[in-house]
């Protein structure tokens, strides 16, 4: 649709967790007039929800270097090295100035940092704010940051499509905006540089640890633009999230690695500890291994789920340790002081995303993406615990720090053309907001935890069936359903689970949090590669 309103800025970064607000926060000291616009509220998307904390080498004994080896360890040989290099080497820099934009973090007795463990980690390199509300904390200190700033920020601005010059060269993007003032309806935001931080695609499964916003619209949106995506099929599932129930569906909440990191114990309805003798850092194996280990044990024993069993803590460590924790449990009716807490994977974060060199340029030039949507290299297979929220630090600095030497060197401010004129392409067929249902049930059956060719094929004829009968709907208006925030979603989670669903099938080996059932074994020698997916940009 043509837009209504537009705006002119430097930089719009598409997001609001830790790395769209890190990189607008960055951009705007470095003289860059940058707008911030987000799906809903500023603090609306993944960071909030972040519980175990943010890893970077800063404790005594630690180094960048063993951050670096426990990396690549849990990318199980497909990290960009040098990326790891950059994000271990800057993290904790990063993580400073962090404290320094207003974040407080939890202290020991002694005043340093107080640092945890999670899976995968040999050392204690875990800072955490609020015990178990880290992500809260971060979030809260960078929108008041923001706010302090005066930055521009429009919110329940959902991002629509990137707007390309003659030239290829990003220009913008078009927003759907509801009930803004004067930013009402279908509008534009010019700016020669964009910042995808879109967050995650949680929401293309049923059970996920994700809030209803994470349904990969940055992912979409660069697939449309015609920017390479890779490592979708990378989903890692976290190992202990709350079990509902097997019908529950949307986000559910999570029980931070950090409390196995203090010691808490998985265990089967038995009692049996049965990650000790599975891996040398039993229930603190990288996240793919525990998934793994509670998904056998699950089938062995045909249950639902496990156990996580942490009342030798006792009342007061977990009311001043694990508060968020303890408050969601006690609301489903379960007190983890008096009884194990029923647990099993569910969705948790993408390791794939929007393919980006070291400075979160993507394939197309102007578009940068950054956290979550992105894909730097930084996970490989399989993501290291809480190393997310220091990507998004590190690579939004990075990110903000380019834009601000493009702009001055090569003045691409002047060379945005204004009005850009609309892409000429066919409508996307929208689907309608009940779709989000079904897709989520296909990705859940065929795609989930346990994969095998059988279960990837059906999922991909499902979806494909989807995306027909959307496009046979189309009317001659090239209308399928009403635009609005439910369709695009539902839309662009369609866009996300066919690309994944088609990596997965293509990844005939185990690797990491893909784990094939039929191609049990690791092939270092076929598939020591990425799957790298760019879209035709015609195509919708
Ligand atoms: C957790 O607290 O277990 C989540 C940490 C992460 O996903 O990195």
């Amino acid at each position: 649709p043509a837009p209504g309103w537009s705006i002119s800025a430097d930089v719009v970064v598409v997001g609001s967790g830790v790395a769209g607000l890190t990189a607008a926060l960055r951009c705007e000291a470095a003289g860059l007039t940058t707008v911030v616009v987000t799906k809903a509220r500023l603090d609306d998307g993944s960071t909030r929800w972040a519980q175990g904390g943010i890893a970077a080498a800063l404790g005594e004994g630690d180094s960048p270097e063993q951050h670096q080896d426990d990396t690549l360890v849990a990318g199980a040989g497909l990290c960009d090295e040098e990326a790891v290099r950059i994000l271990v080497t800057e993290g904790p820099d990063a993580v400073r100035r962090l404290i320094d934009t207003g974040a407080h973090f939890d202290e020991s007795e002694e005043g340093g940092l107080e640092l945890t463990r999670e899976g995968g980690h040999h050392r204690r390199r875990i800072a955490h704010a609020g015990g178990d509300a880290t992500g809260a904390e971060i979030s809260r200190a960078l929108v008041e940051a923001v706010r302090a700033r005066g930055l521009r920020t429009i919110e329940n601005a959902l991002v629509l499509d990137l707007l390309m010059d003659a030239d290829g060269r990003t220009a913008g993007v078009t927003l759907h905006v509801m009930g803004e003032g004067q930013h009402d309806g279908v509008g534009a935001v010019h700016a020669p540089a964009v910042v995808l931080a879109t967050g995650g695609m949680g929401q293309v499964f049923s059970a996920t640890t994700n809030p209803s916003v994470s349904t990969g619209d940055g992912v979409a949106l660069a697939l449309r633009a015609g920017a390479e995506v890779s490592d979708l099929e990378f989903v890692q599932f976290h190992p202990t999230v709350l079990f509902l129930g097997p019908d529950a569906e949307g986000q559910q909440p999570l029980v931070s690695e950090a409390v196995r990191g203090e010691g808490a114990h998985l265990v089967d309805a038995d009692g049996v500890r049965f990650m000790a003798g599975q891996h040398e850092l039993a229930e603190l194996a990288p996240r793919d291994i525990v998934a793994k280990g509670i998904m056998r044990r699950m089938q062995e024993q045909d249950a639902e789920h496990m156990f996580l069993d942490a009342r030798h803590f006792g009342a007061e460590m977990w009311e001043h340790r694990f508060p968020t924790i303890l408050a969601a449990c006690r609301a489903n009716g379960i007190d983890p002081v008096t009884e194990p807490v029923p647990v099993a994977p569910a969705a948790h974060y993408a390791s794939g995303g929007v393919r980006t060199d070291s400075h979160g340029r993507t394939t197309v030039p102007g578009l940068y993406a950054c956290g979550e949507v992105a894909c730097t290299g930084v996970h490989g297979a399989n993501r290291l615990a809480s190393n997310s929220l220091l990507e998004g630090l590190v690579y939004a600095e990075r990110i903000a720090a380019d834009i601000a030497e493009s702009h001055t060197d090569n003045g691409l401010h002047a060379r945005v053309p204004h009005p850009v004129p609309y892409p000429d392409k066919p409508a996307h067929p929208l689907l309608a907001p009940e779709a989000r249902f079904t897709i989520q049930r296909i990705m859940a059956n065929g795609a989930g935890v346990l994969r095998s060719a059988g279960s990837l094929a059906g999922a991909a004829d499902q979806l494909q069936r989807l995306h027909t009968d959307a496009r046979d709907a189309l009317d001659e208006n090239g209308k399928t359903a009403e635009p609005g925030v439910d369709t695009w979603e539902a839309t662009n989670l369609l866009c996300v689970a066919r690309v994944l669903v088609a990596a997965a099938r293509q990844r005939e080996e185990t690797r990491g949090c893909h784990w094939r059932e039929d191609r049990p074994e690791r092939d270092d020698t076929t598939w020591r590669r990425h799957i790298v997916v760019r879209l035709n940009p015609d195509r919708t």
